[in-house]
């Protein structure tokens, strides 16, 4: 019984983005910082991919420990936008902006762990290849999600390289309080080609052709 109804409080978010997609339509027509898609790196570089994938993609699956479910690890998954950079210059850390209204922000306030999940296939690039394919490249970035003081250089940086990707936050209703969140990123889950996961540091993925 507990269950369901973790399960009801987490499907709550899906009304709440109804809410804020039928906002966007409504408000202005959002500039979408379409990105200039680069170039998909050899996959023998797995750096590269990795940025690659998290510097293109606007939006990917991230999960948190759901206090819902009784602590269920990543029991609560939700498709957020993120932002890394300015379109063309990714840095690696995936910014978020959201609102303890929905379930996501909620949980990593409580419990920090959670893990992002981001596929080439929003790329286009893979083509009519299956998204399970190995060569259609997967990325999994699990670590902490923390709060991002907005005052902070940090905070102006990720609101300018969210809003430039994600043009309709900005008309977002104020009173939801969205807030700043950024994953620090603790494991990498790489898959871009056949002969399973590339081993990948957080380390090296912030210091490519080290
Ligand atoms: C967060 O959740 C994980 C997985 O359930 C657990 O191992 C960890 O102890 C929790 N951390 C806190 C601070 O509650």
């Amino acid at each position: 019984m507990e269950v369901l109804e973790g399960t009801k409080s987490c499907h709550i978010s899906i009304f709440l983005c109804s809410a804020l997609l039928l906002l966007g339509v409504l408000g202005p027509i959002p500039a979408h910082g379409r990105l200039q898609i680069k170039q998909k790196p050899n996959p023998d570089n797995a750096v590269a991919t990795a940025r690659w994938l998290v510097s293109q993609n606007l939006w990917g699956v991230l999960s948190t420990i759901s206090s819902e479910l009784g602590g269920v690890p990543f029991g609560c998954r939700n498709v957020v936008s993120f932002s890394d950079g300015l379109p063309g210059e990714g840095h690696g850390i995936p910014y978020f902006y959201l609102t303890a209204l929905d379930p996501t922000a909620r949980d990593a306030l409580k419990n920090m762990s959670s893990s992002l999940t981001l596929s080439e296939v929003p790329l286009g690039s893979c083509g009519k290849i299956d998204p399970e394919n190995p060569t259609c490249a997967k990325l999994t970035l699990n670590g902490k999600l923390k709060l991002v003081d907005v005052k902070t250089p940090e905070g102006k940086f990720a609101l300018s390289a969210l809003f430039a990707k994600h043009a309709e936050m900005k008309n977002w209703p104020k009173e939801h309080n969205f807030q700043i969140f950024k994953l620090d990123i603790e494991h990498i889950f790489l898959i871009d080609w056949f002969g399973g996961p590339k081993p990948l540091t957080p380390y090296q993925y912030f210091n490519p052709g080290k």
